[in-house]
């Protein structure tokens, strides 16, 4: 290799980017994307003749190597959910430092990041908060600065969930500090009183899941988060919408002009609550929260998706095995819904069921397909300009796409260490023949060639969508005054 060339160079594919799709050579230096369009000499060259080149997908909702309250760790790592994202053409993904009772949140804030360092892909961390207390708050500054630039809070969950008071602390000491918020949004309380009713009532099978956490449920606690979110002036996303009634809420505030985004997932995009009413314990693999919706639902999401108010699709990979504990049965298999943990795994069928569901079924375009799974979230989260799209200076994070390829999802391709997926059997148009991670071959036709570590840690500076508004009522910053 001479000084002047290229480590790599990709030659013969169609480039998507988040702009435009294009026939054009990719060069690569130093794991950075250095030349598209005539690309010189190489020391090695791919071959991409008949393949779409697309950014490695960004999946900025993902729960790798997360402590559950009184559960332990989940069943999936960041090394073998790395595997899996992958395989399935993700390159970087953003999971969660928890708090829990009783452990100083630098202490899970340090636990976390040694767990990182086992990644086979790039990773962030959002900081969950779930006791607002003063010494919680007090942490946040540090954590925020460390690169950490996001904080989550859960509207719902009995040990997760946060008062309207403590929510708002959230929101002002993310605005203090240039962090995003992400929002799970659900009543806690209309659920409690529902899943009582539910229960006393004798109805406990999994597919009464649904029943207790209707669309009004979510769509109240996302209305209150957009109110909140405009109270404190903090930008939020709200993550999982499931459905379009949800999904209006926020195309009513950005239409004001307030700073709030949507993530969905692939469940709400393919999978039912019908799905719950399989027999046996089957129905308990497809719980999550909020519910899969009714057949039908799907469609007022594309909607959304296509009119840019819903512009993110994660996985919310949540990593519960059917069998064990922590798993879906460790409350035994009559238990009720109530009872069994919730979230679906999906890091490693993302890209390719939002790609059959959407490019291969004509509901959105190429572009598209890249702004929803990189382009988007990479900016909103921080991780932008670096990753997320094909451009001169950007990590070089690629997926070679055959979007030709037929394949039928069954559990062993996806490579997670979850034992079952609920995209068994699911047929998708479009898959991924080989994923580099920054110029690194790291999959090629499912097989990962990338080791434990390979990942790097992404510290996230202050950037302009965490931003506020500078819009308050009274012109009245709260925040700076009350913690
Ligand atoms: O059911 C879900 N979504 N489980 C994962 C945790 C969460 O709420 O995101
Ligand atoms: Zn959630
Ligand atoms: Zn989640």
């Amino acid at each position: 290799m001479t000084a002047s060339e290229l480590d790599l160079a990709i030659r013969g594919g169609r480039l998507v980017t988040s702009s435009g799709t294009f026939e054009a050579d990719l060069g690569i230096s130093n794991g950075t994307i250095v030349q598209i369009g005539r690309v010189g000499a190489a020391a090695e060259t791919m071959d991409a003749n008949g393949l779409l080149i697309l950014p490695g997908g960004v999946d900025t909702h993902c729960h790798l190597d997360q402590v559950e309250p009184g559960m332990g760790y989940g069943a999936e790592s960041f090394a073998s959910g790395g595997r899996s994202a992958l395989a399935g053409g993700t390159t970087s993904a953003i999971s969660f430092i928890a708090q829990f009772p009783g452990a100083p949140l630098k202490d899970i804030v340090a636990e976390s990041h040694k767990r990182g360092q086992r990644s086979r892909i790039d990773y962030s961390f959002h900081q969950i908060i779930t006791d607002a207390s003063d010494e919680a708050i007090a942490a946040i500054p540090e954590i925020v600065a460390s690169g950490v630039r996001s904080l989550k809070v859960f509207l719902t969950y009995e040990d997760a969930h946060v008062t309207d008071r403590e929510f708002l602390r959230v929101l002002a000491a993310a605005r203090r500090e240039g962090a995003m918020v992400a929002v799970h949004c659900e009543n806690y309380d209309a659920i409690g009183w529902l899943t009582e009713a539910l229960i006393a009532d004798g109805k406990v099978a999994p597919k009464y899941h649904a029943w207790s956490r209707p669309k009004v449920v979510e769509r109240e606690a996302t209305y209150r988060a957009i109110a909140f979110s405009e109270l404190v002036d903090q930008p939020i996303q709200v993550f999982h919408v499931s459905c379009a009634e949800v999904a209006e809420e926020i195309e009513r505030a950005q239409r004001r002009g307030l700073k709030v985004w949507g993530e969905t997932c692939p469940q709400y995009l393919v999978l039912t609550e019908n799905d719950m009413d399989r027999p046996g314990f089957e129905g308990a693999k497809y719980m999550c929260s909020p519910s899969p919706r009714e057949p039908g639902d799907a469609d007022g999401l594309w909607e959304m998706i296509r009119r840019g108010v819903i512009d993110v699709v994660s996985s919310d990979h949540s990593a519960f095995n059917t069998t064990g504990n922590p798993g879906k049965d460790m409350n035994g298999r009559d238990a009720p819904f109530r009872d069994i943990p919730n979230g679906v795994p999906g890091v490693g069928s993302r890209m390719p069921i939002v790609f059959s569901e959407g490019v291969s079924k004509g509901r959105i375009s190429l572009e598209q397909f890249v702004q929803i799974t990189a382009t988007n979230p990479a900016r909103l989260y921080g991780l932008a300009p670096r990753k997320g799209d094909i451009a001169i200076g950007a990590d070089a994070d690629i997926v070679f796409w055959d979007a030709e390829r037929t394949v039928t999802i069954t559990n062993d391709r996806l490579q997670h260490a979850v034992d079952y997926t609920p995209y068994e059997g699911l047929k998708v148009k479009g898959w991924p023949v080989a994923t580099l991670l920054r110029g690194q071959l790291a999959m090629r036709d499912g097989e990962i060639l990338l080791g434990e570590g390979a990942g790097e840690f992404l510290a996230r500076a202050p950037y302009e969508m965490a931003q506020p508004t500078g819009r308050l009522a009274h012109g009245f910053d709260a925040s700076r005054v009350r913690p």
